[in-house]
């Protein structure tokens, strides 16, 4: 269970990071946050480019600062857009995020206030994760 405080900590993150959003192509600004197991919150937002196909998803750019700082043990991932319903994340976004906790809890929301939830076992069912390479993580 997360706590319901903390998930408002990170939807109030999420919804300030994606202002940094650099998304001229699309329009379509995403911000992100995930939350380690200690209440850590950790930030995202797209990052898009010329060359189109090395756009960076906001969650995948919030997996990589929880990296830098040291801490994978994502309990939670916050995604909020501006599309008239909530998102889920996109699947490359979604394997990225397994890596860290099949289970973590996902919460979207739009800036109108529309939220959805699911746990990432529900969006990417039957994973392929280390334990398939025979890793011991
Ligand atoms: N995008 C994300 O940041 N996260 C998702 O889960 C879906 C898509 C971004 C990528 C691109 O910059 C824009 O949204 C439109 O696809």
């Amino acid at each position: 269970m997360v706590d319901e405080a903390l998930v408002q900590q990170a939807v109030a993150a999420a919804t300030e990071v994606r202002r940094h959003a650099y998304a001229p192509y699309s329009a379509f600004s995403v911000g992100a946050c995930v939350v380690d197991s200690q209440g850590n919150v950790y930030r995202g937002c797209n990052v898009e480019n010329a060359s189109y196909g090395l756009t960076q998803c906001a969650e995948r750019a919030a997996v990589t600062a929880a990296t830098a700082a040291g801490n994978r043990d994502i309990v939670l991932c916050v995604i909020v857009t501006e599309a008239a319903e909530p998102t889920a994340p996109c699947g490359a976004c979604r394997q990225v995020l397994s890596e860290c906790n099949p289970s973590m809890l996902i919460v979207s929301l739009t800036t109108t206030g529309s939220e959805k939830r699911w746990t990432l076992s529900q969006l990417l069912p039957d994973a392929f994760g280390p334990s398939n390479l025979g890793s011991t993580r």
